[in-house]
């Protein structure tokens, strides 16, 4: 029942303003994927592409292998759940539910054991007669989720599902939805701007940006392994630093920043390092010491941070303002001249064009 997404070089505009451009994406079977980026870059649009409320200037989408690209919205059989729940206030919480199985012809016993179940599954069976003015927003979450679900539609799409619940409730209902999917086997798109929403909920996440899919893989790849210097950003490498290599000695090179600062780096950690290079490093990976005679970026400590499991510094350097960090048992102040020590296994290389 479940069908694998195709988005083929997809370009899509309101009037004038082009909004996607060559958007190609490929969902797999059961799989989730989730379009993450800040506010306008594009993910209700490709959403409203594939529902249908919106036509490709160019491009082709299918779902099973049936091209839907001109099909009317109500021909594409698939399951929405948005923001603001969309639910019609005049009905009771069952026929909410049963609204798309009436829809499809399914009515009498059928439909009332159909809505019955899936109103067990998320936890409504005792406030099947409401109406939705009196629920909670996390209640009527859960009714737009099983109205989506109870169709079982090839394809289930979310747009921010949760952006309207409390903090607590939304980590509760990710969970609840990530079951719910995966023991249906739906195949998923799921839109949101919070990154640890996407990256807890999805099997990959694709990180869109003016129109463009940056980069498309697992969360624990984008985490780790950014393949660009946006993503790279996004993802919390707050340190991109230009360097060409000097030096190859077997298993290590040095390398050059801003400054004529050199450091040497293990390839075992890297792989291969092309000559010119970004070192990428999250704070973590920039460790500070006061210890002189350590190899590392010469750096005048400023603002020191407490973050808990250690402390945070913003720290002038020949390559520029870093951010680094520095063990709570030794507290450096402002003004002291230290070194950024970085820490290989927490630092990833990208390449300078990605810049
Ligand atoms: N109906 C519309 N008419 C004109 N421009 C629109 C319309 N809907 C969205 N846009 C523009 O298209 C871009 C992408 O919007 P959207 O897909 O809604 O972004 P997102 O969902 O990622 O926040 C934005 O610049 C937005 O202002
Ligand atoms: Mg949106």
């Amino acid at each position: 029942m479940t069908q694998s997404l195709t988005l083929d070089s997809i370009s899509a505009h309101y009037g004038s303003t082009q909004v996607l451009e060559n958007l190609s994406l490929a969902v797999g079977e059961g799989e989730l994927v989730s379009l993450l980026g800040a506010s306008g870059c594009g993910k209700t649009t490709t959403l409203r592409l594939v529902a249908g409320f919106l036509q490709p200037t160019s491009g082709t989408i299918t779902l099973g292998g049936r091209d839907l690209t001109r099909l009317p919205p109500h021909q594409r059989d698939i399951g929405l759940v948005f923001q603001n729940y969309a639910l019609f206030p005049h009905l009771s919480v069952a026929d909410n539910v049963g609204f798309g199985l009436k829809q499809r012809g399914i009515s009498g016993d059928a439909k009332t054991k159909r809505v019955g179940a899936m109103l067990d599954r998320v936890g409504l069976a005792h406030l099947a007669d409401r109406l939705p003015a009196a629920l909670s927003g996390g209640q009527k979450q859960r009714v737009a989720l099983a109205r989506a679900l109870v169709i079982e539609p090839p394809l289930l799409m979310f747009d921010e599902p949760l952006s309207n619940l409390d903090a607590k409730l939304r980590i509760d209902m990710r969970v609840e939805i990530r079951q719910l999917q995966r023991a249906n086997g739906t195949t998923s798109v799921y839109v949101t701007h919070d990154q640890e929403e996407a990256f807890s909920i999805s099997d990959r996440v694709a990180i869109m940006h003016a129109g463009r899919i940056m980069q498309l893989d697992t969360p624990e790849i984008l985490y780790q392994r950014p393949a660009n210097a946006f993503v790279a950003r996004f993802v919390g490498f707050e340190n991109l630093i230009a360097m060409k290599v000097v030096e190859r000695d077997g298993a290590k090179i040095t390398a050059e920043m801003a400054g004529g600062i050199r450091l040497t780096l293990p390839l075992e950690q890297f792989g291969a390092i092309p000559d010119s290079f970004i070192l990428a490093c999250r704070a973590d990976g920039l460790q500070v010491t006061d210890n002189a005679a350590m190899e590392g970026i010469p750096a005048t400590l400023g603002l020191r941070t407490y973050l808990g499991r250690a402390y945070q510094y913003q720290a002038e350097t020949p390559a520029g303002a870093l951010i680094a960090n520095g063990p709570l048992t030794r507290p450096l102040d402002a003004g002291v001249t230290a070194k950024l020590v970085p820490v290989p296994e927490q630092c990833t290389i990208l390449a300078p064009e990605a810049v």
